[in-house]
């Protein structure tokens, strides 16, 4: 909803790359899962792991939860999106700090 109405305001509606989308906690874990067989990863701690076009950021708070990377990080180019994962971060940060110590951030700006 916020990513339309950006992108409405904008007048980039027709910039596929822009359209918004959330993957799921568990597909996250899929993926983590996946990689962690065949690549023989997330053994032990640490590691970084970047979000490019992290929307609201739930994929990045899902990440920290799943191992403990040194960094968890996501970058946003619409604002809307971006206002909207520093108050996931701040409720994140809230509730959760005590029970996972990760360390990460999130940026508003363009991916190269
Ligand atoms: C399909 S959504 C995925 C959101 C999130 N990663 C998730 O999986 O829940 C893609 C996001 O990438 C952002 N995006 C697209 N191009 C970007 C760029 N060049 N720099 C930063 N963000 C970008 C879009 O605004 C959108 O929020």
């Amino acid at each position: 909803m916020e990513s339309k109405k950006e992108r409405q305001e904008k007048g980039v509606m027709g910039q596929n790359n822009l359209t918004y989308g959330e993957v799921l906690f568990e597909t996250l874990a899929q993926c983590l899962h996946f990689i962690r067989n065949k690549y023989g990863a997330f053994t032990k701690d640490g590691g970084k792991f970047i979000d490019l076009g992290h929307g609201t950021g739930k994929g990045v708070l899902a990440a920290c939860l799943m191992h403990r990377f040194d960094k968890c990080e996501g970058i946003e180019l619409l604002d809307n999106l971006f206002e909207q994962s520093k108050l996931m971060k701040e409720s994140f940060e809230e509730h959760m700090k005590d029970h996972v110590s990760p360390i990460y951030e999130l940026k508003s700006e363009e991916a190269e």
